[in-house]
């Protein structure tokens, strides 16, 4: 070790070590281990002083409260990713990239919950008052009983909320936040880590809701969010394509609910706008469907949301065809193109293949396969599907549609939405609401898709 107390920290996901590296052991990045002061190799914790021990007592498993209470914040797709609201006395880190909408989202967060008589603090350590005030009053939050702050150093932060009580704190963003009490810089992981300890221990104590954001970053030179994750009740990520103004909030750990569940939102010029329908919205325009595009009717948690899976096969210029994949497992692209090779004599050598899920949405359901083989084989045969057909179905290695969870909700969204019938496993027809073209088989199913009176 160069100095006393010092030791190479990843920044990407904490690891210390006690020699400098190219790349970190731990998590296989490169370029994130930075020296830092006073963080200590795994091994060589300090001495602690002998306290005497206080014992354990126990408790039993029964409660008066089934479910923690929780604090509405009145924006339902916040909510609903965070189990129903905000918990009292937790933790929640909101992650993601910067300028993906995190401030924006969290402001209006506070604004709306402190409109519902909830006491809130926004703390930011990026942005001056008067920026702030300057975003809220551009989205129409000017008057909102809101309590501003612009500071960094964690001392005067928690002298400040243990002196004034807030129901939920916003901290906008960890990697501003610094302690006197650590050498290492601000941004470092040791200083991210300590800060928000503190954070999660007055939230504790005080029972108030702490949201912190967290900026993801790639270059390693501040702490990721990924150092803390640990420590907080709940991480969620906020997730947007470029080019598009979706904005998806997602849950990736949760003590308080599900993990599934997302939120919907649109960036516009007034902040971020609830999307309560997002089908509507991520199937575009309902102009004719082209060879090529199947709708999916999908999962998101526990609502149904349909989106268009668009494909192309293109006869390839190069020797190795390409194959690209946007919103979707290129593992799984990989397997559905075999079956359909080995199982419908659909071949797609000496073809480029591009697979993409419209309007910036991510798939990781097993149940869209039957609906990228769909595409791929309209694409490759140059038949539409029927413009107001649904596809669903998970398909196995030997070429068998698999049943899906969820079939009669997924039905009843496209039934809302005007579609008029579904390509989809067989048991899915029992009291549907519209006509499913039942198939047991993946050659069965590009069969009714070569098929004329299926159009009709
Ligand atoms: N004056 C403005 N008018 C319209 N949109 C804006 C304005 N300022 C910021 N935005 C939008 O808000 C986004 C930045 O959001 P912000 O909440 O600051 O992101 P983050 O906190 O995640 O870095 C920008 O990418 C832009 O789309
Ligand atoms: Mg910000
Ligand atoms: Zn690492």
């Amino acid at each position: 070790m160069a100095r006393d107390g010092a030791a190479y920290v990843c920044q990407s996901c904490g690891a210390v070590h006690t020699k400098w590296a190219g790349q970190c052991v731990a998590c296989s990045a490169w370029n994130t281990l930075v020296e830092e002061l006073g963080s200590r190799p795994p091994g060589a914790l300090a001495p602690t002083k002998a306290t005497k021990a206080r014992g354990l007592s126990f408790m039993g498993l029964e409660s008066e409260t089934l479910t923690p209470p929780r604090i509405e914040t009145g924006l339902a797709e916040f909510d609903r990713v965070c189990g129903g609201g905000v918990v009292p006395g937790s933790a929640v880190l909101i992650g993601g990239d910067p300028g993906v909408g995190k401030s924006t989202l969290l402001l209006q967060v506070c604004a709306e919950a402190a409109a519902r008589g909830a006491s809130c603090a926004y703390i930011s350590g990026e942005e001056a008052a008067e920026q702030i005030r300057a975003r809220a009053g551009r989205m129409g939050y000017s008057r909102a009983p809101v309590s501003l702050a612009a500071e960094t150093a964690i001392r005067d932060i928690l002298d400040g909320l243990k002196r004034d009580r807030f129901d939920l704190v916003v901290i906008d963003s960890i990697q501003t936040l610094w302690s006197d009490n650590h050498e290492a810089g601000p941004g470092s992981v040791t200083q991210v880590r300590a800060c928000v300890a503190e954070l999660v221990r007055l939230a504790k104590k005080q029972n108030c809701a702490i949201l912190l954001v967290g900026h993801v970053t790639k270059d390693g030179q501040i702490a990721g969010p990924r150092v803390v994750e640990h420590m907080v009740d709940a991480v969620l990520s906020f997730e947007g394509e470029r080019g598009y103004p979706f904005r998806i909030l997602r849950a990736a750990k949760n003590r308080f609910g599900a993990t599934d569940e997302i939120g919907v939102f649109e960036m516009g010029e007034t902040g971020l706008r609830q999307v309560h329908n997002p089908s509507a919205l991520f199937l575009g325009d309902s102009g004719q469907r082209a060879a090529g595009a199947a709708v999916f009717a999908g999962m998101e948690g526990s609502r149904p949301v349909l989106v268009e899976f668009q494909a192309l096969a293109a006869p390839s210029a190069y020797g190795t065809p390409r194959r690209a994949v946007v919103g979707w497992d290129s593992g799984r692209l990989a397997m559905v193109l075999a079956v359909l090779e080995a199982r419908c004599g659909l071949s797609f050598a000496g073809r480029d293949v591009y697979l993409n899920v419209a309007g910036g949405l991510r798939i990781n359901e097993p149940a869209a396969d039957l609906a990228a083989a769909a595409a791929l084989a309209s694409s490759a045969l140059d038949v539409a599907l029927p413009q107001d057909c649904v596809v669903f179905g998970e398909v196995s290695l030997s070429g068998e549609i698999r049943s899906v969870c969820r079939m009669e909700a997924r039905l009843k969204e496209a039934a809302k939405l005007g579609f008029k019938r579904a390509l989809a496993p067989s048991g899915a027809a029992d009291g549907a609401p519209i006509p499913v073209a039942g198939v047991s088989r993946l050659a069965e199913a590009i069969r009714r898709i070569g098929e004329e009176d299926w159009k009709a």
